[in-house]
């Protein structure tokens, strides 16, 4: 790790889940701690750069020198993404962002009634935002993130084509949830490598060096 490989680089960091109502009290989400996308913050603070945080609801700390913003939805997500990607030399997408939201939304509380009728929810697709960001006129260099539950390879290579990034980071979703250790691989253009079990401070500073050397 050489601490000042992105003196000088603006970085954008997702991070944590999104998180999307169904009511006021009530909402979908997806499993993420958030420690893996904070950890890569606070490498990237660490080896010199500006490091901005765009984080869904978590328990953890703001990473020291970071400055983070708040938000809960997809859509907010891409909002806030959007405000700063100009200025952004690399954007490194680990949040764990809902592939859909409830279309019908209630704005007052659902109430069960005696009858037990259901609700009846009704879903709609959120924006990619990695994709989105990967097919900008002038993109910056781009990480993106792949939770699979198996075939880690195979779909990491597919992945990495499918959403046009250079740098796409794998890992097992069941073994990384929570966990303050992780093992990932990186693929690129030629080809995967494994990063081994590891604490996720680590492997966050070996995915920095690693896309230090590759801009
Ligand atoms: O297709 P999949 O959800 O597995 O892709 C994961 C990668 O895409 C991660 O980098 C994640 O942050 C990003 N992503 C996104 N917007 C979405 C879904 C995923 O930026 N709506």
């Amino acid at each position: 790790f050489t601490p000042k490989s992105l003196a000088g680089k603006r970085v954008l960091i997702t991070a944590g889940p999104t998180f999307e109502p169904i009511d006021p009290v009530r909402g979908i989400t997806n499993l993420s701690s958030g420690k893996m996308g904070y950890a890569i913050a606070q490498a990237a603070f660490e080896a010199g750069a500006t490091v901005s945080l765009i984080s869904g609801p978590t328990a953890l700390e703001m990473p020291y020198g970071c400055t983070r913003t708040s938000i809960q939805t997809a859509q907010q997500m891409r909002d806030a993404v959007f405000a700063q990607i100009e200025q952004q030399d690399i954007f490194i997408s680990v949040a764990a962002v809902a592939d859909w939201r409830v279309s019908n939304a209630s704005d007052q509380k659902l109430k069960k009634n005696h009858a037990g009728d259901l609700p009846q929810l009704s879903f709609v697709q959120n924006p990619d935002i990695l994709a989105e960001v990967a097919a900008l006129a002038k993109p910056p260099y781009c990480v993106g993130f792949a939770a699979e539950s198996e075939n880690l390879i195979e779909y990491g290579t597919i992945k990495r084509l499918k959403k046009n990034v250079p740098l796409l980071v794998g890992n097992i979703a069941q073994n990384t949830f929570g966990q303050d250790q992780n093992e990932l691989v990186l693929f690129d253009v030629n080809g995967h490598k494994s990063l081994p079990l590891a604490d996720k401070t680590s492997l966050a500073r070996q995915l920095i060096t690693a896309i230090a050397a590759r801009i």
